[in-house]
C-alpha cells in the first residue's frame, strides 16, 4: 500500500495500516511537514461548530473522544510526547455584534447536545485576567483542548518508522494506472513503486496529481491561514499563567484564537484567504492578527514575536473530509480536512486502516465517502507535483 503525502493525515494512515499488518510506504520529500508545521492544534469540536455541519460534528466529536487513548498509544509507539493539553477553551465577545454571534453559537451548541456555559464579561476575566476589560461575555467550553501539531507530526513519523513503514523522500510525479486500476506511482527520483492500493493524502494539492482520471480527482482547494508564534513570559511556580486555556473570539467577522502551549509558545491565528497555493506571510496578515489579538489581550504586545508562517487548509465543497475509496479502483482518498485536520487525525487513521483492511469504512466515516462528489468537477488543473499534506 502506497500513501502519497506524508503530513499528519498520510502518516496516521500509514501508521494505523502498518499496525494492521499491511506493508506500507509513504511518498513525501519531507514527511512530517505540511500544514501541521503551521496549525495551532486546537481540538475544537464545540467552539468551531458551524451551521449546516451537523454530520461533520459527529465525526469531530468521535475523534475528540478518541484523543486521550490515541495520544497514549502514539506516545508509547513513538517514545515522544505530543503536547496534548487538557485545558479547555474560552470563546469571548468584544462588542454587541460578537455577543449576538456567540449567543447564537451557544444556542446551536445546546441544541446539538454539547456542553458550553455562558459567562458574563466579569466571569470571563476572572478566568483569564489578561483579557481586555471590554470583554462583553463568553462561552466556557471545558471539552475543547489542544495538541502540538509539530510534535504530533514528529511522533507519527517516528511511530511509522518503528512500525516498518518505508519512506520515499521525493515527489510523486504521477499516479500509475493499469487496466483501469491504480497500481502505484512514478516518483521524481525515477523510481516506480508498485502497490495494490494507493492512498492520496496530498492535502490541498490532492486534486493536482497527474495520472488521476478527472472524475476521481478530489475537489479540494487551498485556503491560506497565516499564524504567529509569540513567547510567553516565564511565571514563577504557583503564579497565574499569562493565559491558562485557549482563548478565541470573532473580531470584525473573522475568527481569532490564542493557544498557549505548555512549551511556552503562544500561537495566534489565523487568517482565512482564498489565494491559491500562495504561502507568503504578508504585512497585512501579521498586522490584522496582532491588531485583533491586541484588542482581545492587550498584554500580548509585550511578548517576543518569534515566528510568522502560513499554511494551506485543504478545503472541500462541504468543508468535510473525503475518506475511503474513490471512483478509480485501487485509489483511496484521505484529504479535504479543512479546519479540522489535527482534530480528525485519530478518527481518520482508524477509518483508513479499516477500509484498507476490510474494504468497508466504519459507520461513522461513511457519510464522508469521496463518492458524494462523484459528479463534481475538480477545482484545479492537473499538475505534476504533489507536495506534503497541508491541513491546518
Ligand atoms: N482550526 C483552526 C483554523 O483552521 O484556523
Amino acid at each position: 500500500m502506497l500513501v502519497i503525502g506524508g503530513g499528519i493525515i498520510g502518516l496516521v494512515t500509514a501508521w494505523r495500516a502498518a499496525a494492521r499488518g499491511l506493508r506500507t510506504a509513504v511518498v513525501d520529500p519531507e514527511p512530517g511537514g505540511g500544514a501541521a508545521r503551521v496549525a495551532a492544534g486546537m481540538l475544537a469540536a464545540v467552539t468551531e461548530l458551524h451551521y449546516g455541519e451537523q454530520t461533520l460534528l459527529g465525526l469531530n466529536l468521535a475523534s475528540a473522544r478518541r484523543y486521550p487513548q490515541f495520544v497514549a498509544e502514539l506516545e508509547e509507539a513513538s517514545g515522544q510526547a505530543v503536547g496534548h493539553r487538557v485545558c479547555g477553551t474560552l470563546a469571548v465577545a468584544l462588542d454587541a455584534d460578537d455577543r449576538a454571534h456567540l449567543r447564537e453559537l451557544h444556542a446551536l451548541q445546546l441544541r446539538s447536545g454539547l456542553e458550553s456555559e455562558w459567562l458574563s464579561g466579569r466571569e470571563c476575566r476572572r478566568l483569564e485576567p489578561m483579557l481586555a476589560p471590554g470583554v462583553r461575555g463568553g462561552l466556557r467550553v471545558d471539552g475543547d483542548h489542544q495538541v502540538d501539531p509539530r510534535r504530533l507530526a514528529g511522533a507519527l513519523l517516528a511511530a511509522c518508522e518503528r512500525a516498518g513503514v518505508v519512506f520515499h523522500r521525493t515527489w510523486a510525479e504521477r499516479l500509475t494506472v493499469t487496466a483501469g486500476r491504480a497500481t502505484g506511482a512514478e516518483l521524481a527520483d525515477g523510481s516506480r513503486p508498485a502497490a495494490g492500493r494507493v492512498v492520496l493524502a496530498g492535502g490541498s494539492h490532492s486534486g493536482r496529481l497527474a495520472g488521476v482520471p478527472r472524475e476521481a480527482l478530489p475537489p479540494v482547494r487551498p485556503v491560506k491561514g497565516q499564524v504567529l508564534r509569540l513567547r510567553l513570559p516565564d511565571v514563577p511556580r504557583g503564579s497565574p499563567a499569562f493565559l491558562s486555556r485557549t482563548v478565541r473570539a470573532v473580531v470584525r467577522g473573522g475568527p481569532l484564537y490564542l493557544v498557549p502551549r505548555e512549551n511556552g509558545e503562544l500561537v495566534v491565528g489565523a487568517t482565512s484567504e482564498e489565494l491559491g497555493w500562495d504561502t507568503t506571510v504578508t504585512a497585512g496578515g501579521v498586522y490584522e492578527l496582532l491588531r485583533d489579538a491586541h484588542e482581545l489581550v492587550p498584554g500580548i504586545t509585550e511578548l517576543p514575536l518569534v515566528e510568522t508562517c502560513a499554511g494551506l487548509r485543504p478545503t472541500s465543497p462541504d468543508n468535510a473530509p473525503l475518506l475511503g475509496q474513490s471512483s478509480l479502483p485501487g485509489l483511496l482518498l484521505a484529504t479535504g480536512h479543512f479546519r479540522n485536520g489535527v482534530l480528525l487525525t485519530p478518527v481518520t487513521g482508524d477509518a483508513m486502516a479499516e477500509v484498507l483492511a476490510t474494504g468497508q469504512l466504519p459507520e461513522e466515516a461513511r457519510p464522508f465517502s469521496p463518492l458524494r462528489f462523484a459528479d463534481a468537477a475538480p477545482v484545479a488543473a492537473v499538475s505534476a507535483r504533489v507536495p506534503q499534506e497541508q491541513p491546518v
